[in-house]
C-alpha cells in the first residue's frame, strides 16, 4: 500500500483514486470474508497514518479532520475496537430520504448501512484485512464528539484491521 499524504495545513487527507483492477472475483471476497475480532494494532498504511476522526467526502476523495482525539474506544463495547488502526462510522442523514414515512425511514436506513457494511467487508476481503460491524456503539459517548446535525444517527461502526498473525482466512491456506 502506498503513503497517503496528510496536509498539516488544513488537516486533510487526500485519498488516492479507488484503484479498481479490470477483473475482480467477488467470488473469491465472497468466499474469504468473515467477521473477526483478532486484530492486529498494526496501521494500514505504510508512511504517516491518519489520526483521530474525519469525514470521508467521497466525492472529493479527502478526509476531513472532524477530531484530533483519538475515539475508537466509544466505537464498540468490546475492547478490541479500542485498537484497531481504523473504525467506520456510518452517520445516517434523515434528510436525505424523501417521500417516506419515519417507520420506512428508520428501515431503509438500516438497509442502506448493511449494505454498505458488506460492500466493506468484501474490500477487506479482497485486501487480505478483517473486519466486525458493530451495533453495539457507544452513541451516548460518541454523538458529542462527533456533533452529529440534529437530522444525522450514528447508525453502525466497523473496526478494520489487519489479522493477527495466524487468525484468519483458513480457507486461503
Ligand atoms: C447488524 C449487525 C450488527 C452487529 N453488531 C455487532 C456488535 O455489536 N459486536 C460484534 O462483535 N459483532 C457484531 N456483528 C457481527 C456479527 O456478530 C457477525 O456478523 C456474525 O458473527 C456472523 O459472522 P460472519 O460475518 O463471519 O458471517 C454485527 C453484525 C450485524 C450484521
Amino acid at each position: 500500500m502506498s503513503t497517503i499524504p496528510l496536509d498539516l495545513r488544513t488537516d486533510e487527507v487526500l485519498l488516492p483514486a479507488p484503484s479498481l483492477p479490470e477483473r475482480v472475483s467477488l467470488m473469491q471476497s465472497l468466499r474469504l470474508r468473515q467477521s473477526s475480532r483478532s486484530l492486529s494494532p498494526d496501521p494500514l498504511q505504510s508512511g504517516v497514518p491518519a489520526e483521530g476522526c474525519h469525514r470521508h467526502d467521497a466525492p472529493t476523495l479527502r478526509l476531513m479532520l472532524v477530531s484530533a482525539e483519538d475515539l475508537r474506544r466509544h466505537t464498540g463495547l468490546q475492547d478490541f475496537v479500542a485498537l484497531a488502526p481504523l473504525e467506520l462510522v456510518c452517520v445516517t442523514d434523515f434528510t436525505r430520504m424523501r417521500d417516506v414515512s419515519d417507520e420506512e425511514r428508520t428501515f431503509l436506513a438500516g438497509v442502506d448501512v448493511g449494505c454498505i457494511a458488506q460492500n466493506a467487508s468484501l474490500c477487506c476481503a479482497d485486501l487480505g484485512l478483517v473486519t466486525a460491524v458493530q451495533a453495539m456503539v457507544d452513541r451516548r459517548a460518541l454523538a458529542p464528539l462527533l456533533r452529529p446535525r440534529r437530522t444525522q444517527r450514528i447508525t453502525l461502526a466497523q473496526t478494520v484491521g489487519r489479522p493477527e498473525h495466524g487468525e484468519h482466512n483458513q480457507q486461503q491456506a
